[in-house]
């Protein structure tokens, strides 16, 4: 009487695993019904279903199905007991499908007990007739060996008086939270500091979650004690189940693993102009010329340098990333190495004498053509013959020839 009412409640509320671990285990022997076959269409005493059929044609036998089943041994306490309330009319060979006569095939019968060990299945059918009365006609028996090993059984069962066939497929799996071959293994995963910190493996032992050890899982593994997991020098934190690393500068990810690229971050590394490269755990600036320092931040002072930049005396001023040189008279240059004097003698000497030349040539020919001027006057004069103009003519002449 209890046992029945405790397997009633046990099989709604399967997910009260406080239930469960109270009464210790186990699971649903599951059994599908395949197909049913009444070769010689006769009840078990050898007689036809119909025999008052015209003609005998296979198809006249009327099963109904009786399922029991009991716990190993077959004296065990009764497990299950369905009688499927309709009839299959007019068939001697059943292909069960999704239905056993009345109930979702497969047949889920709870074993609410540890080490079920074995069950015992009774099948019996009956023709089912209003006259004849009923007659007895294929019993099949068999015991189940109860494994929780996700293993489906085939099984053909063949009725002892006219070698009926009923053929099953039959399984066992545990309850939600109930592991093992015999389903009596309860363990539920925890994930608090009062129950520990564990899930359970396909046999119901805890496995700790990592930081976690001891048979509760609840003792926290100090990573930082054992060879540190942080890299690059990071400090190693630990914390409840977990550990931190603090990186150095230049290094990210959780085991300080990872190198920062410290040029793609804004604002840029480098200023002024000079390029970034990127190494293991910093940077390096190549900067433009007049300037120095980590970031490119720094201006060189060229005037202060063991050799300054400004020759010959120059003068000289610094500037951000630059100088400039004032030189004194005689130089010239951006670092007054250019001799002033120097510059006079030969880059201009050229055009100087070009201009001598080219006036020299202008007056020689200028001469040479009041020459032929004077020549051509002085024959027209004289044919003409007037005094005056010859008097004029020979003093020009004079003087022309005087100069
Ligand atoms: C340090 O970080 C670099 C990545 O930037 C990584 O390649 C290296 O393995 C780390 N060093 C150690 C000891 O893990
Ligand atoms: C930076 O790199 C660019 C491109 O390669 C180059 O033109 C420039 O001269 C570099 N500047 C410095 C300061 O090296
Ligand atoms: C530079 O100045 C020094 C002293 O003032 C002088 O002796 C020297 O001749 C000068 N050099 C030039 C190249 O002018």
């Amino acid at each position: 009487m209890t046992s029945k009412l405790s397997f009633g409640i046990c099989s709604c509320l399967l997910g009260l695993t406080h239930f469960l671990s109270a009464v210790q285990g186990a699971g649903y022997l599951q059994i599908r019904f395949n197909r049913y076959t009444n070769h010689d269409g006769r009840v078990e005493d050898g007689s036809l279903c119909d025999p008052f059929g015209a003609t005998y044609v296979g198809d006249n036998c009327d099963p109904v199905f009786r399922l029991r089943v009991n716990k190993g041994g077959g004296g065990g306490g009764n497990l299950h007991d369905y009688q499927q309330p309709g009839v299959y009319d007019n068939q001697n060979t059943i292909d069960f499908g999704s239905k056993f006569g009345s109930v979702p095939n497969p047949v889920p019968i709870a074993m609410n007990f540890p080490n079920p060990g074995h069950a015992y299945v009774k099948v019996d059918v009956v023709d089912k007739d209003t006259f004849p009365p009923d007659d007895p006609m294929s019993k099949f028996t068999a015991s189940l060996p109860l494994i929780a090993d996700n293993v489906r059984r085939d099984m053909e069962l063949i009725s002892p008086a006219r070698h009926h066939r009923l053929s099953i497929t039959h399984w066992f799996t545990c309850y939600t939270n109930f592991y093992g071959q015999d389903c009596n293994t309860y363990c539920v995963a925890q994930n608090d500091d009062v129950n520990g910190h564990y899930t359970c493996d396909s046999n119901g032992r805890r496995v700790c979650m990592i930081g976690f050890t001891g048979t509760l899982c609840n003792e926290d593994i100090d990573e930082c004690l054992m060879s540190s997991p942080c890299s690059n020098e990071s400090t190693c934190v630990n914390t409840i189940g977990n550990f931190k690393c603090m990186c150095p500068p230049g290094f990210e990810g959780r085991l300080c693993d990872e190198d920062i690229n410290e040029c793609s971050e804004s604002p840029p590394k480098c200023r002024n102009g000079g390029n970034c490269t990127n190494t293991v755990g910093s940077f390096r600036c190549t900067c433009p010329t007049g300037l120095t320092g980590r970031h490119c931040e720094e201006d060189i002072d060229e005037c202060k340098l063991a050799a300054p930049p400004c020759r010959n005396n120059g003068s000289c001023q610094n500037s951000f990333g630059g100088f400039s040189c004032r030189c004194g008279p005689a130089f010239r240059g951006r670092r007054c190495e250019i001799r002033a004097e120097a510059s006079v003698g030969s880059p201009t000497g050229a055009p100087w004498k070009l201009a001598v030349i080219i006036v020299s040539a202008v007056l020689g020919t200028a001469i040479i053509a009041v020459i032929i001027a004077l020549v051509v006057y002085q024959r027209r004069n004289s044919s003409r013959g007037t005094a005056s103009n010859e008097d004029k003519e020979s003093r020009f002449d004079n003087e022309a020839y005087e100069s």
